[in-house]
């Protein structure tokens, strides 16, 4: 069922609308320089969108775990950075309001507010409330506005954040309307789709580090696709549970335990990589390719040329290839190879192209590919979350379509 979304807000001349965005967004360590604004850029038709409808924009995020930082760190977490990116992209002033998340600075500012202004909050996650769905926490943020939109879809399955969850079902004891954004309302269409209706033969290309992280992620897709090939750290789990040598490879005994109860859809459904490109540990500069066993001191960093030419020889047969985690070392340039070759497959073939993931989408805009592809989704663990069937609190906040 679709969710109400910004169409069904009805006419917002003159109002306040308080909307949720991800823009949980990489930062320079030193300088807190935005590195990646592509959530930035994806919530822009939504804040568009309600400003031509004649409202007034309190735009609010979280950033990084402030919870978890240094003091020197936590000063780089603030919106200010995050703000004047903003503003460059949306075209106009975008104003951090105040060093507090809610409070009476806050609330002047949102007061002075006219139809056109855009205001961005300071970090959530600096009131330790927002990580505890505290409700007076959410009523200050949710008594500040005529409307809530959440935007954030990467931050869709924290079900304890306040912004996500408390504050819409504040707004909605005090019967003020809520609805998704558009980027929401596209994440969801899309991926509803790829789990309910894809087009077949559908198939899931999976890497990253770790199968004890992704086991749900795992059994759902399994449950759905025509095909699942692995590629990535999480190879030399199944060769190890396999009992094939990985060499210097390190994987640790939780990891093949969580790889043992798959191998028997190995040559089903699931297909391991046949050859991977290693490295000796010591001198990541001498590299060989290796079928089957790997040699004592080399260690695996990408698939081989043969698993590459293979997978996208499968890519380019199905009608939707659904990809998440780099199938090798990528941001290592001489490793990058499998990852740089199944963007290009996926780019450059017929079928219904998603990337979901942090890394896997930074591959992919890294590599030039991501407007090649269907959806690159905003989401990292909503993205794995959400196909898996995960119910979302979220999500239930904002009613269905009338
Ligand atoms: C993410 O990037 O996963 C979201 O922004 C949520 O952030 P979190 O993982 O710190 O809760
Ligand atoms: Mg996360």
């Amino acid at each position: 069922m679709a969710k109400t979304t910004l169409a069904d807000l009805g006419d917002l001349t003159g109002k306040r609308v308080l909307v949720r965005v991800d823009f949980n967004v990489p930062l320079d360590k030193a300088t807190g320089d935005v590195k990646n604004d592509r959530r930035i850029r994806a919530a822009l038709p939504t804040v568009q969108a309600l400003l031509d409808a004649g409202a007034a924009v309190i735009a609010m995020t979280h950033i990084g775990r402030p919870e978890k930082a240094t003091p020197a760190e936590r000063k780089n977490l603030t919106t200010d950075k995050v703000a004047a990116r903003f503003g460059e992209l949306l075209r106009r002033p975008v104003k951090k309001v105040a060093d507090e998340v809610v409070g009476p600075a806050v609330e002047a500012a949102v007061k002075a507010m006219k139809p056109g202004d855009v205001v961005l909050l300071e970090n959530l996650r600096f009131d330790p409330r927002e990580q505890k769905n505290d409700p007076a926490f959410a009523a200050a943020l949710a008594g500040l506005a005529d409307a809530y939109v959440n935007d954030a879809f990467g931050t869709c399955h924290n079900d304890n954040d306040a912004s996500m969850v408390a504050v819409p079902a504040a707004l909605k004891a005090t019967g003020k309307p809520r609805a998704v954004g558009l980027l929401v309302e596209k994440e969801l269409h899309v991926i509803d789709g790829l789990m309910s209706n894809p087009k077949r033969p559908l198939l899931a290309v999976m890497g990253g580090a770790k199968v004890s992280d992704k086991i749900a992620f795992i059994h759902a897709l399994l449950g759905k696709v025509d095909h699942l090939l692995i590629g990535g750290k999480m190879t030399y789990s199944f060769l190890k549970a396999k009992g094939v040598s990985v060499g210097a490879t390190r994987v640790a005994d939780e990891e093949v335990a969580a790889a043992t109860p798959l191998l028997d859809q190995v040559d089903m459904k699931i297909t391991l990589p046949t050859d991977c490109l290693a490295a000796k540990a010591d001198d990541l500069t001498q590299t060989r390719v290796f079928e089957g066993a790997i040699a004592d001191g080399f260690e695996g960093v990408d698939i081989g040329p043969a698993t590459l030419a293979h997978y996208a020889n499968k890519i380019r047969q199905c009608g939707t290839v659904i990809w998440n985690g780099p199938v090798g070392w990528f941001e290592k340039p001489a490793f990058s190879a499998g990852t740089k070759g199944i963007a290009a497959a996926m780019a450059g073939c017929d079928a219904v192209t998603v990337v979901g993931g942090g890394e896997t989408a930074e591959a992919v805009e890294q590599f030039g590919f991501a407007e090649k592809m269907t959806h690159v989704s905003t989401g990292g663990g909503a993205f794995l979350a959400y196909v898996e069937g995960k119910p979302f609190r979220s999500l239930e906040q904002i009613d269905d379509r009338p």
